[in-house]
């Protein structure tokens, strides 16, 4: 594959690979099935999810266990994720792909991205919000580090690698037929299901 952005080359390459080593196990799925599930009670009628840099799929698998029926789909950049993803074998369609080289040929009802906008560069945030909007007939999530203003900041050593922002603010702006359903935060210091500090925003078109 060959890639328009920095932010692009660092994920499908040997960092995004040893990042889905270090980030497994049974914990990151109970966290995200509590999470999900808070999340999943503000929606009805979702048969059909699709989720942008979905890693080995931690928050796939456990939407697969609160919605068992739900055909799932992943779209990855890493290649050793998306073996792990194909190995699973929970995933009804997997596109291997960067986000900014995919065009969906069809919608889900819910479409959604979970710690991926903050590692996309920022010039191209405007056609990601485009691909999340084309993907849903229903419902966006954006789950992401939330700050007012834009800011960089150092990650794992790295610069340029992990922006924050208010992404789900930008969307409202972007899709004014959007409206917030519900949002929320999940913090590290969680005693029973903690998560790395996100901001959750349900969106409905
Ligand atoms: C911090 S991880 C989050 C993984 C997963 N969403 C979760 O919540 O556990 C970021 C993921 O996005 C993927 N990613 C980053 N940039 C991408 C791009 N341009 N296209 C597709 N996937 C991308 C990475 O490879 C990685 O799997």
């Amino acid at each position: 594959m060959s890639f328009k952005t920095e932010q692009e080359e660092f994920w499908s390459g040997a960092f995004g690979s040893e990042y889905t080593q270090r980030n497994r196990g049974v914990h990151l799925l109970a966290s995200n099935i509590a999470l999900f599930s808070k999340i999943l009670a503000r929606t009805d009628g979702i048969g059909a999810v699709i989720e942008f840099g979905a890693n080995i799929g931690l928050n796939l698998r456990a939407i697969k266990q609160l919605k068992p029926d739900a055909r799932l789909a992943a779209l990855e950049i890493n290649p050793s994720a998306v073996d792990e993803l194909k190995a699973w074998g929970g995933v009804d369609e997997i596109f291997h792909s960067s986000i900014l080289d995919f065009k969906p040929e069809k919608k889900w009802d819910l479409a959604f991205v979970k710690g991926v906008l903050i590692h996309i560069n920022p010039d191209c945030l405007s056609q990601v919000y485009d691909l999340l909007y084309a993907s849903s007939n229903k419902y966006v999530l954006i789950a992401e580090y939330y700050n007012p203003t834009p800011v960089e900041i150092p990650y794992r050593g790295h610069r340029n690698r992990l922006f924050k922002r208010d992404f789900a603010g930008e969307f409202m702006k972007q899709f004014e037929d959007v409206r917030l359903v519900d949002y929320g935060f999940a913090y590290h210091g969680d005693a029973n299901f903690p998560q790395d500090d996100i901001t959750w925003f349900l969106l409905k078109k």
